[in-house]
Order: structure tokens, then C-alpha cells, then sequence
């Protein structure tokens, strides 16, 4: 097998074939993982895969994160995204709390970037897939920075941005009970990320972004609410429509993405994400004394 990479977007994405996830030497695997780190979300199509499997798969890339306990495969390696229930197999109610906590999932984001460690990539498997909709969108972080003039860049770089999850999921109506929320504290982090590999630079931003550390909140608020627009323009961004057997990783680092909706009464929805932490991030943070205070 030749492993071939096609761009999908103009200044993001690849999908990537000749491969075969479940079996992948050294070699194929760093040609992915050197993909990964240059077009942020890389795109299999037919590669079925099982739970065990995805694990394996999603491991090359580093440690998982155990899943927090709103999501319905708390304990697991797992973040469930389905209208499913986990133990009967029906498809449930529309005005399930779980589904309804889902919606979260409709804002632009990017995963666990609320957590003290954040996390390198997600890895996002379609089991079942609806008729229509249920769709996932992309936009690069990456690609805002690097358009961005100079002296935006120059007041950017060196900034520290708080994510809060109690935060965001308050926005899309959800409010964590107590015990949610002691267990997602608030989060610091550089807001201007550097890859490791390529030196490239992108922004730590997205639904969970509440401020940036010593600034005005308005001046704060607005300085994110620009960057996420100029993130998320139309022509900005891939949409990904899947088929059952697609496999994606994206970057947490440089992107963002959001489902969109789909009929909860018509269709099912099964997808399984696995979520690969970076705890190599951790050592940037020194050169930082607003995260270190954070406590
Ligand atoms: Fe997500």
C-alpha cells in the first residue's frame, strides 16, 4: 500500500488513504503522525473499527484521558457522542438531559482545552451515522494566527487565556450541580500555543475560552469573540460529512470543530471519541507565572 495525503481545505486538512489504522507499522505511523502535525485534522474513510482497536489506534499518539462523569462512558477511555443509551441500545427521548447536554457540542470548541493538562488530539470514530445531518465542521486556529498582523500577534504572544467548562456549558443553557464543578475547575493556558515539531503557532481558543488573564473583560471578550470569527468564516472552514468506518484525528492544539444537528426522532447516532492527552505541555507553562499562580 502507497500512503497517499490529499488536501481537503485551503489551508488546513488531509485525508489520508492507503492505510490501515489497525495495523500500522513504525514507519506508516510516522508518516501519519507527520501528517497530523502539518494539516491538524486528517481524515480515514473506511477504516471500521472496534472499541479495543480505537484504543490501540488513538495510544500511538500518546496517554488517554478517562472520560469526565457528565458524559455517559464516564470510567472509560470513551466520550460517547450518541442519542443511543448506553444500556438499552434504544434511541432516546429528544428531551433527554443527555441530549440536551450534547448541544454543547454544537459550539465551536476544542476538546479538554478546560483541563489542567490539555490535550493533543481526539480521535473521532462513526459507528452509526444519520440520513442527514449530524455533520462535523472545522476551522483552524492555526491559520487565524498566522493571518493575523503582526502587532495583533505581538500583543497576543505571551498572553495567558482561562477555559472554563461550568462556564461554557452555562452558555448553552447547562449548569453543572456542585459535584460538576469542583470536578472542572477552571484552566490556564499559553493562548498562543507553539507546535513542538513545525514551530507553527495557533490560538487557544473556542467555546470554553471565558478571558484572557489581565485584560478589561470587555477588551478580553471581544479580542476571543474576533479571533473565533475569523476562525469559523465560511470559506474558512471543512465540513465533514460521514460515512460509517470514518476515522478522524484533530488536532486540539490548532483547531476547532462543532457537530451539527440532526432528527433525534428519525435517526441514530453513534460515535466514539477518544481523547489523547499532552502532558508534555505542562514544561511551556513555566515561563509563565499567571498559570503557576492559578494554583
Ligand atoms: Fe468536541
Amino acid at each position: 500500500m502507497t500512503i497517499t495525503v490529499t488536501s481537503l481545505a485551503e489551508r488546513f486538512g488531509a485525508e489520508i488513504s492507503g492505510v490501515d489504522l489497525t495495523n500500522l507499522s513504525t514507519e506508516t505511523f510516522d508518516a501519519v503522525r507527520g501528517a497530523f502535525e502539518a494539516h491538524g485534522v486528517i481524515v480515514f474513510r473506511g477504516q471500521p473499527m472496534d472499541d479495543d482497536q480505537q484504543v490501540l489506534f488513538s495510544e500511538r499518539f500518546g496517554p488517554l484521558e478517562k472520560t469526565v462523569s457528565v458524559n455517559p462512558a464516564v470510567g472509560t477511555p470513551f466520550a460517547r457522542q450518541s442519542n443511543i443509551d448506553i444500556a438499552t441500545g434504544e434511541a432516546m427521548n429528544p428531551d433527554d438531559k443527555r441530549i440536551f447536554y450534547q448541544k454543547g457540542n454544537m459550539l465551536w470548541h476544542a476538546d479538554s482545552t478546560f483541563k489542567e493538562v490539555p490535550s493533543l488530539c481526539s480521535v473521532l470514530t462513526a459507528r452509526e451515522v444519520p440520513a442527514t445531518g449530524g455533520d462535523t465542521q472545522f476551522a483552524s486556529t492555526r491559520a487565524v494566527y498566522e493571518a493575523l498582523d503582526p502587532s495583533i500577534q505581538a500583543r497576543l504572544d505571551g498572553c495567558v487565556v482561562e477555559h472554563d467548562f461550568t462556564w461554557s456549558r452555562a452558555q448553552s443553557g447547562f449548569e453543572f450541580n456542585k459535584a460538576q464543578r469542583a470536578e472542572n475547575p477552571p484552566a490556564r493556558h499559553p493562548l498562543v500555543q507553539t507546535n513542538p515539531v513545525t514551530g507553527r503557532k495557533s490560538l487557544m481558543i473556542g467555546a470554553h475560552a471565558k478571558c484572557i488573564i489581565g485584560w478589561d473583560e470587555e477588551e478580553s471578550r471581544a479580542m476571543l469573540d474576533d479571533l473565533l470569527n475569523r476562525a469559523i468564516a465560511p470559506n474558512e472552514i471543512y465540513v465533514h460529512k460521514w460515512q460509517t468506518g470514518d476515522a478522524i484525528v484533530w488536532d486540539n492544539r490548532a483547531t476547532l470543530h462543532r457537530a451539527t444537528p440532526f432528527d433525534v426522532t428519525k435517526h441514530r447516532r453513534l460515535m466514539q471519541r477518544t481523547t489523547v492527552s499532552n502532558p508534555a505541555a505542562i514544561d511551556e507553562y513555566a515561563g509563565y507565572p499567571e498559570i503557576s499562580q492559578a494554583g
